[in-house]
């Protein structure tokens, strides 16, 4: 009896021993459940239950060998016995150990076996660690309509201030999204800091199914992003969906050495602080350049319309533009000759005209999407912009439609862009003075469409060749109104940028989304531009060994505390003040900030330009900066 009991006790250790030496190798496997689903009972799916619950049985064993033996991360398996076919894809984090991956397949299977009852044709769980799902179709292998788009938020709320946390999350979430589509493997995990916010650190992790292509990767994260944006600023959050996972926690969830093919950025933490330190993953121009595809390939169709402000049922009622007749125009331009061309831009050529009372204009010949809504509404919208009138604003003057033809008629501007004056035949010639009134009138013109004119207008394609410059050399924003009736190759969103996103906001450029938050950022790469003298989109030596782009070059040199050195040696330094000159730098640090939200207004650019504002009050945070190596 004594011996028996003994044998129990040495078997029941020996258990507990294998079960402990088990732990050790199993570290975590993150079977914490954030959802799991069950398609019910279709005979038309499942003719005959046993035998397709034998095939699930059989993909399950597949998919088990294949992450043990092959020490894989994802794993698609398929069994079409007797007709009653079952698909099965498993994925876990790669930040897991294989054991723990394994451990988690093994839960998450016996999950699905005990919710899904034999013979429902579909199911899924999702842990932390990984997710397992089957179906008696393999469509979902290479979805393009999501079957499962959703986020689990936790209940806690962050300590400390929620803007900051947000915007951090923010970008390590934005980082994430871009990166992970171009990482073998899919996957990238992340770890930023909370500026000032008692050493609060954000860790996040992306992932995408193997199956599908970069593009599917990118729209999958994109719509996770969205949905984790609904969770702050709750300290954690998990976005799960049929091609994609993506978590952030300000709990640490994975191993500190996993935060390998990451962009790292650590955000300042106090003035006087050393720079941002920005690690990469090699190749960076080319995932760049393929991120820049892939944010261009999958834009949204620009459709939409002018924000309304207040009452727009006006709009019918005003003044449309006067029409000029084609064959004015064709005596005007020469036949649109060569020696009138002035230039070609995003939306076709423009000529010199000269119109038979001698007054000279501006003719663009426009290049459109053809189709009946793009007639009708491009007619409103000219209306619209006809009526604008703002002296840092260009005029319509009139239109002139003949067939398919579209011609815009504006006011001629004999000193051509801003452009010329900062980096092409005219370079050198504005002084600090010139500099500081176009930047103001510039902002002021943004202001009016944004804020003030009775229909918010974005603008879209503000960069230094849109701005033209009036016999005074005082501002005139051209081609306002019309970005989006681009044909959709031609959209500003160019496949050539590398380095920087140029001109276009972050969201806007990943993802697709819009509002005045894009001009001013662009307006603060413009603002950039002129103080420095150098163009945004072309890798500068300043300083650095290595090159940088414009915006890398001043957010390091403002984290030293010297942005001062930003200024173009072309300008006399008699002729600035050093003082107003930094602030107007940080102006165009606050408008280029990686969160929209936290970039001013038009209107508060204007304060601030002015030296009115606090500016000591407004610490610009970091843009999305990706840096050569
Ligand atoms: C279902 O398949 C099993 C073999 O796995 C077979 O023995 C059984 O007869 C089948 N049932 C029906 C209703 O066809
Ligand atoms: C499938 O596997 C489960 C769990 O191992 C088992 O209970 C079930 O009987 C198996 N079904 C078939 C048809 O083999
Ligand atoms: C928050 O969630 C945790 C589990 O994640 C749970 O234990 C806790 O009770 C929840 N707290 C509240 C206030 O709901
Ligand atoms: C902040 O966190 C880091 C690592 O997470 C740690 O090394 C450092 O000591 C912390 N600093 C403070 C002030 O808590
Ligand atoms: C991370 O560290 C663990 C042990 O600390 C090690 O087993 C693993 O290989 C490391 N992973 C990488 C990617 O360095």
């Amino acid at each position: 009896m004594l011996q028996r009991t003994n044998l129990h006790l040495l078997f029941a250790f020996f258990i507990f021993c294998s079960f402990w030496t088990l732990h050790v190798v199993v570290s975590d496997p993150q079977t914490h459940l954030v959802s799991r689903f069950c398609n019910p009972y279709d005979a038309l799916q499942v003719s005959n239950i046993s035998m397709f619950d034998e095939n699930r049985n059989a993909t399950f064993r597949d998919i088990r060998n294949q992450i043990s033996g092959q020490n894989k991360y994802f794993a698609t398996a398929q069994q079409a016995n007797g007709g009653n076919s079952v698909a099965t894809l498993f994925q876990c984090r790669n930040y897991l150990t294989i054991a723990d991956c394994v451990a988690c397949f093994d839960s998450a299977a016996v999950k699905i076996l005990s919710s899904c009852a034999a013979g429902s044709p579909g199911g899924f769980v999702v842990y932390d660690g990984c997710f397992l799902r089957y179906d008696a179709s393999n469509s979902f292998f290479l979805e393009t309509t999501p079957s499962i788009n959703s986020v689990a938020c936790g209940n806690q709320t962050v300590d400390g201030e929620v803007t900051a946390f947000d915007s951090t999350a923010q970008q390590a979430l934005t980082n994430l999204q871009t990166t992970t589509p171009t990482t073998t493997g899919f996957f990238t995990a992340t770890k930023m800091q909370v500026p000032n916010n008692n050493n609060q650190t954000i860790y996040a992790f992306a992932q995408c199914i193997g199956t599908i292509t970069q593009n599917l990767c990118l729209s999958c994260l994109n719509a996770a992003y969205s949905n984790l944006q609904t969770c702050f600023p709750n300290s954690d959050g998990r976005a799960y969906a049929n091609a994609c996972f993506m978590r952030y926690s300000t709990t640490s969830f994975f191993p500190p050495n996993q935060t390998f093919h990451i962009l790292q950025p650590l955000i300042k933490k106090g003035s006087n602080n050393k720079g941002a330190i920005i690690g990469v993953v090699g190749g960076v121009a080319f995932v760049l350049v393929l991120l820049a595809l892939l944010a261009w390939i999958k834009r949204p169709k620009r459709h939409e319309r002018p924000v309304p402000r207040g009452d727009i049922s006006g709009v019918s009622k005003l003044k449309g533009p006067t029409i000029f007749s084609y064959g004015e125009l064709k005596i005007a331009t020469k036949s649109f000759s060569e020696e009138n061309k002035l230039g070609e831009g995003g939306f076709g050529a423009v000529y010199k005209g000269t119109l038979k009372n001698g007054k000279v204009v501006a003719v663009k010949k426009l290049t459109l999407r053809q189709s009946k809504k793009v007639d009708e509404e491009f007619e409103s919208e000219v209306k619209l912009i006809s009526n604008v009138h703002h002296r840092n604003l260009i005029r319509l003057l009139g239109c002139c439609s003949k067939g398919d033809k579209r011609i815009l008629i504006y006011e001629y501007m004999k000193n051509t862009s801003l452009d010329k004056f900062l980096f092409g035949k005219n370079r050198g010639s504005l002084n600090w003075k010139q500099r500081y009134e176009i930047l103001l009138g510039t902002a002021r013109g943004l202001a009016y469409l944004h804020e003030e004119f009775h229909v918010c207008i974005i603008h879209r394609d503000i960069k230094t060749n849109n701005i033209l410059l009036d016999d005074d050399l005082q501002p005139r924003i051209a081609d306002f109104g019309l970005a989006r009736f681009l044909p959709d190759e031609k959209s500003h969103l160019s496949t050539k940028f590398a380095g920087t996103l140029g001109y276009t906001a972050p969201e806007y450029a990943i993802h697709g989304k819009l509002s005045e938050k894009a001009d001013i950022y662009s307006y603060g790469v413009v603002v950039l531009e002129i103080i420095s003298g150098q163009q945004s989109g072309k890798l500068n030596m300043h300083g650095d060994s290595e090159g940088a782009f414009l915006l890398q070059t001043a957010w390091k040199l403002y984290e030293r505390g010297s942005h001062i050195e930003l200024v173009d040696d072309t300008l006399d330094p008699n002729e600035y003040n050093t003082e107003e000159v930094k602030r107007i730098i940080e102006i165009g640090l606050l408008c280029t900030q990686a969160s929209a939200e936290l970039r001013p207004s038009m209107s508060e650019v204007i304060v601030l330009l002015q030296g009115n504002g606090l500016l000591e009050n407004m610490r610009p945070t970091m843009p999305i900066l990706i840096e050569t190596n």
